[in-house]
Formats: structure tokens, C-alpha cells, sequence
């Protein structure tokens, strides 16, 4: 099965990445995962850009999105809200419903004993908007993130990645029991 991992965050050392990066290393010979690379190239969202053809970021994003069983989502929180950039990717995704139906794990990651707690809620939020069908037990935010990972992307505290195991292997059981 294919999952796609989206981080909201740009940051090159982005601890939501990293997060990401920790699930593509698990071995599982039933998941191909791939993590989109494209959301600081995608234009802002315009119902009038949307009309006519779409540029090729938001085709590549929409091809993604489309071509995969599932996602994972993983995102920061920033004034307590999740990022404008996921936000926007998100906005795109609207009219050409690449999310209904389809499972989704949403992760919000914050070296705060929150953890991100609003980000994730609005990220919820907007996941119910598009008609995704969001795996609640692969779903939660992450807090003080950083003493589980380094701020350098190394593992500090292992016990994440079993964490992070059962978030791709409960969204493996969601995408098996739709296709039931
Ligand atoms: C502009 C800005 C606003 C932020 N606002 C919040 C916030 O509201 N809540 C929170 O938990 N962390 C907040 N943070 C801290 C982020 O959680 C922290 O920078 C985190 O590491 C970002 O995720 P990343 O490591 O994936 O880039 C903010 C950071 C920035 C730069």
C-alpha cells in the first residue's frame, strides 16, 4: 500500500519531518512511503486559479494525494493554529476531493507540554471538511517533542519510534478494512 507522509513545516530540521522520516524507516514490506517534498512551491489558494487548468505543483500535489491509500500528517502548531502553508495545501485539495473517504493519521508535534494541541484540533477539523476518513487511534498531537527526538533529528528517546509504529500500523488497518 502506498502512503504519503506531509509535514507542515518547511524547517530543514523540522521535528514534524523528522517524525515522518522515523515512519519511512520502518520496515514493512506492505508499505511504500513517500514523503511530499512540494508544499513551499505551491501557490496560494485562489477559487479563480482553480477554475481553469492547474499549475503543475498543485497537478503534482493533487497527483499525489490522489495516487496514494493513505496519509499521514504530521504538523506544528504556530499561533495555535497549524501552519498557513498546510493550511493552503490542504485548500487545494477541496474542489478535486483527493481526501474523501480516504485514511488519514494527523500528528501535531511541539516541544510543548501541549503539544500542539490547538494545530491538531484545526487540523481536525478541516480533515472533517474534506471528508477524510481520520484513523483516531493513529491520530494525536506530540508533545515536548524534543525529548524524544534532538533538535539535529537523532532519536533521544526510542520508545517514539514504537510510538510511530502504531500510527502506520493502525492506518495499515484502516486502508485494509476499507478494502474489505
Ligand atoms: C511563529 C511561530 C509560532 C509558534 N507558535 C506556537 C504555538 O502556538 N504553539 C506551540 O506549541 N508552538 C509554537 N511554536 C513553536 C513550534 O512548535 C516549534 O518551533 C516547532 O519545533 C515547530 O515544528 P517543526 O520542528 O516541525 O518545524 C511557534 C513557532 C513559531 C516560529
Amino acid at each position: 500500500m502506498k502512503i504519503l507522509g506531509i509535514s507542515g513545516s518547511l524547517r530543514e530540521n523540522s521535528s514534524n519531518t523528522t517524525l515522518l522520516k522515523i515512519i519511512q524507516a520502518i520496515p514493512d514490506p506492505e508499505v511504500e512511503f513517500e514523503i511530499y517534498r512540494g508544499l513551499g512551491g505551491l501557490p496560494f489558494f485562489s477559487p479563480e486559479l482553480d477554475d481553469g487548468d492547474a499549475s503543475d505543483p498543485v497537478r503534482e500535489l493533487r497527483a499525489k494525494l490522489a495516487g496514494c491509500d493513505g496519509i499521514i500528517i504530521s504538523t506544528p502548531e504556530y499561533a495555535f493554529g497549524m501552519p498557513g502553508v498546510l493550511k493552503n495545501a490542504l485548500d487545494w485539495a477541496v474542489s478535486s476531493g483527493e481526501f474523501d473517504k480516504k485514511p488519514v493519521a494527523a500528528l501535531s508535534a511541539s516541544p510543548t507540554s501541549a503539544g500542539g494541541d490547538k494545530a491538531h484540533a484545526s487540523l481536525l477539523l478541516v480533515l472533517s471538511a474534506l471528508g477524510a476518513d481520520v484513523v483516531g487511534e493513529a491520530s494525536f498531537p506530540i508533545p515536548a517533542v524534543y525529548k524524544r527526538i534532538s533538535k539535529t533529528g537523532e532519536i533521544v528517546d526510542p520508545a517514539i519510534v514504537g510510538l510511530l509504529s502504531g500510527v502506520l500500523s493502525g492506518l495499515a488497518r484502516a486502508i485494509k478494512s476499507g478494502r474489505e
